[in-house]
């Protein structure tokens, strides 16, 4: 395993995107980041991220980049692999090739969706969408590495990227009605209540794979109508549907709850609630 410092050199790739952007304020409050964004880095290219990673020599390589859009994916299935696996390829590749140890961001759709309570570390991945699939073959080729990390995270939410809770708002805000799936039912995610405990789970040296969302599960629904209810918006512009009745190419698991049982068994607490994360959130967004 590697020797890692207390103050790391932690490269974060995507560092434009969603989570990249909570990775990078929290972990840079403690340790030396190098943001890592699509102009510094096609992750597609093996020679570039080579060049990126081996010039910085990182302690670490936190890994969100990727696509993480299932329509897209499922509508460009070469794209998708390309990206999210080649692409983590050649990510898994330049850390080894500096000795760096690296965390890698998987996610709930792993699963197949069909369990009625939440899915552990340790259930069968099978994946029905091409997204699934090559997160899945990401987490593969990480688990080359001898010091790893794998966090599977569910819909987030969070500051840097206009998001589904954002959007949402400010379409109620501008008197817009929108349909959200009623039957979707997940975990959800505040990208810095991720960020704090990926710093956390990594600072204490404890490799491995592990469940990461806010606790608590809900459906898309319950959750963009909480966060109208946090906003002080009125929420019955928000119409709750199947998911088949919403038109999308690609049709979302039905149950994807993840239990943080890895988190638990080594030590850590989960994260606090998500109504909790999202009033938080909610409170720092303006709808003018
Ligand atoms: N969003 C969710 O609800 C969710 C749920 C579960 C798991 N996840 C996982 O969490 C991770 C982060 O998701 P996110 O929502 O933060 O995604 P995001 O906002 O789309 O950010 C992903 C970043 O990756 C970059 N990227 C894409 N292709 C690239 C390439 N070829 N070379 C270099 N950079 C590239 C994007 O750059 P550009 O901005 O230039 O496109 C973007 O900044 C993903 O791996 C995803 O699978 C997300």
């Amino acid at each position: 395993m590697n020797d890692i410092p207390e103050i790391m050199k932690i490269v974060i790739t995507g560092a434009a995107g969603l989570l990249g952007h909570g990775l990078v304020m929290v972990m840079g409050k403690r340790h030396e980041v190098f943001r890592l964004t699509r102009s510094d880095a096609d992750i597609t290219s093996t020679e570039q991220v080579r060049a990126a990673i081996g010039s910085i020599k990182p302690d670490l390589v936190v890994h969100p980049a990727g696509i993480p859009d299932l329509d897209i994916c499922e509508s460009d299935p070469a794209e998708a692999f390309l990206v999210n696996y080649h692409g983590t390829r050649n990510v898994v590749d330049a850390a080894r090739e500096v000795g760096a140890s690296l965390a890698y961001i998987s996610t709930d759709a792993v699963f197949d969706g069909k369990k009625t309570e939440p899915y552990t570390e340790s259930d069968a991945t099978i994946p029905p969408t091409v997204y699934g699939r090559t997160k899945l073959r990401g987490e593969q080729i990480v688990k080359t590495l001898p010091a790893h990390w794998i966090f599977r995270v569910s819909v987030l939410f969070g500051p840097g990227k206009t998001n589904f809770i954002e959007k949402g708002l400010k379409k109620l805000a501008a008197g817009e009605s929108y349909p959200v799936a009623s039957d979707q039912i997940g975990s959800a995610t505040y990208t810095l209540d991720a960020a704090a405990k990926i710093m956390e789970v990594i600072e204490a040296r404890k490799y491995g794979l592990y469940h990461l969302s806010n606790d608590g599960a809900c459906s898309r629904y319950e959750l963009a109508v909480k966060a109208a209810e946090y906003a002080g918006l009125d929420p019955k512009g928000i119409t709750g549907k199947p998911d088949a009745e919403m038109g999308r190419r690609t049709p979302r698991l039905r149950y994807a709850v993840m239990a943080m049982a890895a988190l638990t068994q080594a030590g850590f607490s989960p994260p606090r609630r998500w109504e909790e994360a999202l009033a938080e959130y909610v409170r720092t967004l303006r709808f003018e």
